[in-house]
């Protein structure tokens, strides 16, 4: 029997252009129960739940086409390639590169950073600036510190009180001529939006290299590399629908080819004697040993999946759920939200509720069926910037509607009742 269907899920279907219901229906983690209670996941920040056709993707590849890729002449070595070798076209037209040489499959956003780190830090002499913001995911900062060693200076633009990026202060350390500059698209635990174009035109123009964390970006908006213009982005299939231990490289083919492999064995070498090696075609030389091929595959189902939504559409229901969630938050005493207004975020709401930790926040949303992340996000010295150890972070992908929202403020609510701070 249909069950009548809340004042909130009718007005939410009225408004949304997404279908949402239907697109519920294609997610089997969203069956189930959590402590007897609908299932509200709202850690998308952290990782997404799959769609069926991704799981099935996978478990084909393994029921039909399982082989070590580039290795054998026969039917499944030849099959496993060739679908492997279409997930980097796919990812490439995703992000609007120009083919798959320019996408290197890692294993999440940090080893491509990491990976930059390493093989770009080589390029880098005693002295030199690297320069990152403080909105940046420990990924976009740790590989960068690690670069002191060799004695370079590792600048930091700062964030304004509303956790917007100073952009006089971004200028400033530009002045200081950095070879690199690295910075995310958005950040993981305000949500803020940064002024991505801008930033890579004024970061090209000081002669520095660019690159992009696009982690919290690809998964929720259009993006595409050739309009924006940068050298390099990372980001991580898991963020995207995809399955885990599947990330993304997009690098510029000459910026690629430059560049000298990270790790380096099987795989990557074109030819090997005694004494020395040389390195395959891109992307191929930066993919050493056997690679995640059901991860890539994976990967691409997910791809498709978001393009059969449409990524103007994810960006718009995303961004009309936090206007909702923000608009009910605020309705709520005792609540300190954390970022800057909706219209410079991604569908990422980061708060505190008075008298009560985090943890013990999200403990009780959790007994609500409800997922959130607590913590400090991986995000330090942003958090400490802002004078706070921790914040809950409630964050949104394209299955989650209004009555997610509504569950979310009725645990907050339960908490303070709990607590005994209600205001
Ligand atoms: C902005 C940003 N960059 C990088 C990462 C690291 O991603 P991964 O853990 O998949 O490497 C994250 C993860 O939350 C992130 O939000």
């Amino acid at each position: 029997m249909l069950r009548n269907k809340t004042k909130s899920e009718i007005s939410w279907k009225e408004k949304s252009s997404m279908n949402t219901e239907k697109i519920r229906k294609e997610f089997p983690i969203l069956r189930r129960k959590i402590n007897g209670r609908r299932l509200v996941y709202l850690d998308n920040t952290a990782t997404t739940q799959k769609p069926a056709s991704v799981i099935e993707a996978i478990t084909e590849y393994y029921e039909h086409h399982n082989a070590n890729v580039h290795r054998g002449i026969y039917t499944l070595s030849q099959e496993a390639s060739e679908k492997y070798e279409e997930a980097h076209e796919e990812t490439a037209r995703f992000i609007g590169a120009q083919n798959g040489e320019e996408i290197v499959f890692t294993r999440n956003a940090t080893e491509s950073l990491n990976l930059l780190a390493f093989t770009l830090g080589k390029e880098l002499k005693k002295g030199d600036h690297v320069l990152v913001t403080l909105l940046e995911h420990h990924s976009n900062l740790v590989p960068w510190q690690q670069l002191k060693e060799k004695g370079i200076h590792l600048d930091i633009a700062r964030v304004t009180p509303e956790g917007l990026l100073n952009e006089r202060d971004f200028e400033e350390k530009l002045s200081l001529k950095p070879k690199l500059v690295s910075f995310t698209a958005a950040s993981n635990a305000l949500g803020t939006r940064l002024p991505q174009k801008k930033m890579i035109k004024a970061a090209r123009d000081s002669g520095a290299t660019t690159i992009v964390d696009g982690a919290q970006a690809v998964p929720h908006e259009p993006v595409n590399v050739q309009k924006l213009g940068m050298d390099f982005m990372a980001f991580s299939g898991h963020k995207m629908l995809g399955p885990t231990g599947i990330g993304v490289l997009y690098g510029k083919k000459e910026r690629l080819e430059s560049l000298p492999p990270f790790l380096t064995g099987g795989d990557m070498i074109d030819t090997v004697t005694e004494e020395k090696s040389t390195w395959n075609a891109l992307p191929w030389k930066f993919e050493a040993g056997t690679p995640n091929v059901a991860g890539g595959i994976g990967l691409a189902a997910a791809i498709k999946y978001l393009n059969g939504v449409g990524m103007e559409a994810v960006a718009e229901h995303e961004q009309k759920l936090l206007q909702y969630a923000t608009n009910q938050l605020q309705e709520i005493p005792g609540i300190r939200r954390y970022g800057p207004s909706p219209e410079h975020k991604l569908g990422i709401i980061s708060f505190n509720v008075n008298g009560i930790h985090a943890h013990d926040v999200a403990s009780v949303l959790d007994q609500n069926g409800v997922q959130v992340r607590s913590g400090n996000h991986c995000a330090q010295p942003l958090l400490n910037a802002l004078g706070i150890k921790a914040s809950v972070r409630a964050s949104f992908y394209l299955y989650n509607d209004r009555p997610d929202v509504d569950a979310l403020v009725d645990g907050i609510r339960s908490a303070q009742k709990l607590f005994k701070v209600t205001p």
